[in-house]
């Protein structure tokens, strides 16, 4: 009785209000995500890129996607990929991040397609009769019908010849009468391996004779990814359309963010939205990561001393990973991250570059820029050189003042 009269108590005009509140916490775990691939509700903005992506994957046109790590490619690749699956079109999705030889890379692309192309075992091992005759693949069965199994291949070059590989989907697409959209993650491993141009070749021959399959290539480690699919003497130099992902910008991080503290009882002023922007250069991981702490390290409202605990926390979370990073570097390595901080791009040959961030000789220079791109401390892009985490160059700042 008493709940009823207290119900009576609320306005109607606020009722819908509360509707919309209770639909946008609805359930909502955590505040924000970062570190996994970001679905609803935590997915925001890219609609001009879920738009193109989308139409490719429909038309079949193969597209290279590059951004910066942590950026959101996977994300949008994922959010895309369920909407445009269906009968007609089979989206498979793989990562060949542990890739480290082309055969590596054909046993993990056939499981994937495979495994995706699919849905019961019996279909499975019907569609892969031919393929798998060679071979004795381990498959475990969950036990309830219908649920996840698991496949590996023995596949070598004794068992198979690469184009026999290669082809594997477009048989299969042929043999389904549907399409086949295969996304490869971490593609940029492909100019690592062993031999690594003639595989190029081998798979851009195979890939681009196919009618009912289009790929979706793409990948962190820009030099690499430009490398791959921008230089003409490469065999992938115009495979596909390539789509860069751009930063999200502010005027969509902002009701995001707003919501998300509305959810939590807590308020943040869009220029505290502005600052977590500007402090992490917009890189979507690092977005997500310091709202959380802002709004864990905040009151009711935002201010500078819950911002600036927040930036301390974000540091601190990563502080054991940047000094694994930072910990083998010679003097020499860390003057040359000083300058890349201190905004100088390029010309670390001229003597009054080395001179004043001591580089040593200019037979170092070389050197020293290939070991700060291995250790992907240094990214390669059209504005020459720079730091690739941001959260590290405010880490390094403190460190070498
Ligand atoms: N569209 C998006 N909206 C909001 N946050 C995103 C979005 N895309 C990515 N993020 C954030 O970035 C993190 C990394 O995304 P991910 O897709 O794994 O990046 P990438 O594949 O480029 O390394 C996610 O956990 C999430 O915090
Ligand atoms: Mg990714």
């Amino acid at each position: 009785m008493l709940r009823f009269t207290q119900i009576c108590i609320i306005q109607p005009c606020v009722i819908p209000k509360i509707i919309v509140l209770l639909q946008k916490c609805k359930n909502m775990q955590q505040p924000f995500v970062f570190g996994v691939p970001a679905d609803v509700p935590y997915f925001i903005g890219r609609e001009k890129e879920s738009a193109r992506l989308e139409a490719n994957f429909r038309y079949g046109v193969n597209t290279v996607l590059m951004s910066p790590r942590r950026w959101g490619k996977t994300s949008l690749v994922n959010r895309v990929a369920r909407g445009a699956s269906g009968k007609e079109r089979i989206i498979v999705q793989m990562d060949i991040f542990a890739c480290r030889s082309e055969y590596d890379f054909y046993n993990t692309f056939s499981s994937a397609i495979l495994k995706q192309t699919a849905s019961k075992i019996d279909e499975w091992k019907d569609l892969a009769k031919g393929f798998i005759e060679r071979l004795t693949p381990k498959i475990s069965v969950a036990p309830e019908p219908g649920s996840e199994y698991s496949v590996s291949l023995g596949i070598t070059p004794k068992t198979h010849a690469p184009e026999e590989v290669l082809s594997l989907p477009e048989k299969i697409a042929q043999r389904k009468g549907c399409e086949l959209v295969l996304c490869i993650d971490e593609f940029q491993q492909v100019g690592e391996f062993p031999d690594s141009l003639a595989v190029q070749k081998r798979l851009r021959s195979v890939w681009q004779r196919q009618k009912h399959v289009s790929y979706c290539l793409y990948g962190s480690r820009l030099h690499l990814m430009t490398r791959l699919f921008q230089k003409k003497s490469y065999p992938f130099y115009k495979f596909g359309e390539i789509l860069n992902l751009e930063p999200i910008p502010l005027q969509t991080w902002i009701p995001y963010i707003q919501g998300r503290f509305e959810c939590f009882g807590k308020h943040i002023s869009e220029d505290y939205v502005a600052k977590i922007c500007d402090t992490v250069q917009y890189q979507s991981s690092y977005v997500q990561q310091l709202a959380y702490s802002v709004l864990l390290l905040s009151e009711k409202e935002v201010d500078d001393t819950s911002f600036e605990r927040a930036v301390e926390d974000l540091l601190a979370q990563n502080n054991t990973v940047f000094i694994e990073q930072t910990q083998s570097l010679t003097t020499y390595q860390l003057n040359f991250l000083k300058a890349v901080m201190d905004g100088i791009t390029s010309g670390y040959g001229e003597a009054d570059v080395r001179e004043s961030y001591n580089l040593g000789s200019p037979s170092n220079i070389t050197r020293l820029k290939q070991s700060m791109i291995d250790r992907e401390l240094v990214d390669i892009t059209t504005e020459g050189m720079v730091l690739g985490d941001p959260v590290l160059k405010l880490w390094l700042k403190r460190v070498l003042g």
